[in-house]
Formats: C-alpha cells, structure tokens, sequence
C-alpha cells in the first residue's frame, strides 16, 4: 500500500515521535508499506512522521542492495562537517546544500527485533542523519544557509498553503 507523503507545513512533519514499543505486525505492515511509497516516490529513505505515523522508525534505501528497517534508533556523530546537496520528499521540487558531520554510528532494532550497529560515512551517513532528524519534527530545510533559505522562503510557503 502506497501511503499519501505529508508535505512541508503539515503539522505531523514537526512531532517529536515517540518510541515504538513493541514490534506487532501492524508496526511490520508499516515499514512494508514506507519501504513500497519510498519507492514508488524514487526517494532513498522515508521517515514514519513523512506519512503522518509518528513513531521512531524510518526505512532506508541507498541503492547498496540493503532495505534498512529502522527503530528506536540512536545516533552518534563523528568527523568534520561537510556540506552536501539534500532533498526531501516532504519539500517537493527544492534541492539545497546542508552541513552536516560526515559520519554517524548508529544503534537500532531492525524489523526482525535484532539490535544492529552500523558506522555510516557518505550517503548511507547522510541518510541516517536526514531520516533521524524527522523523528524530531526537523527538516533539512531547517538547517540550510540563511541566504539559501531566503531564496526558497516563496516556495516554502506555497508548499505549506498546498499550492504546488
Ligand atoms: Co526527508
């Protein structure tokens, strides 16, 4: 099932989510579901908030032939800050440079209830970041350069009045 991505203004995008409790096979459903409308929006990870659920799980996807189903995930952050370009399906059609920490460790419980660590750089590093901050209610958009957002501050608005 493909769900409806929330876009940018809608309020679930900015919940702190709170921890999923315990793994039932509707919490399973959901990350099916998340991991099909990720891809079905050609996008490399999806966050629970994204699709209005907000609890701390997000699937990634980054072409390295490994579907992450993540939950209940902390993070560490490691090494100096770089800047890359981001996108969010939740901010359709904008595109913007964000600094971030090149690496992160990262400890979750996958879907099968086994507790992972990965070491992440580059754009599995990224992507960890990217998708924990929705668990906090924040976007990449938050983080961009004053200027940058400037100039997609029109943009950012008709998104959040629906009129894109
Ligand atoms: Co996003």
């Amino acid at each position: 099932m493909i769900y409806e991505i929330k876009i940018y203004g809608e309020e679930e995008l900015r919940i702190k989510s709170t921890e999923v409790e315990e793994i039932t096979p509707e919490i399973l459903e959901i990350l099916e579901n998340m991991v099909e409308t990720m891809y079905n929006a050609k996008g490399v990870g999806l966050a629970a908030p994204q699709i209005g659920v907000n609890k701390r799980m997000f699937v990634i996807d980054i072409g390295d032939g490994v579907v992450r189903k993540v939950i209940n995930p902390k993070i560490e952050y490691f090494g100096d800050i770089i800047e890359c370009e981001e996108g969010c399906l939740s901010v359709p059609g904008i595109h913007k440079n964000v600094k971030r920490p090149e690496k992160v460790k990262i400890t979750y419980t996958n879907e099968k209830g086994i507790t992972v660590v990965e070491e992440a750089d580059e754009l599995l590093s990224r992507a960890f970041q990217h998708e924990y901050d929705h668990l906090d209610g924040i976007l990449y958009v938050d983080k961009i350069s004053p200027v940058a957002k400037r100039l997609i501050g029109k943009k950012l608005q008709a998104l959040a009045k629906g009129n894109i």
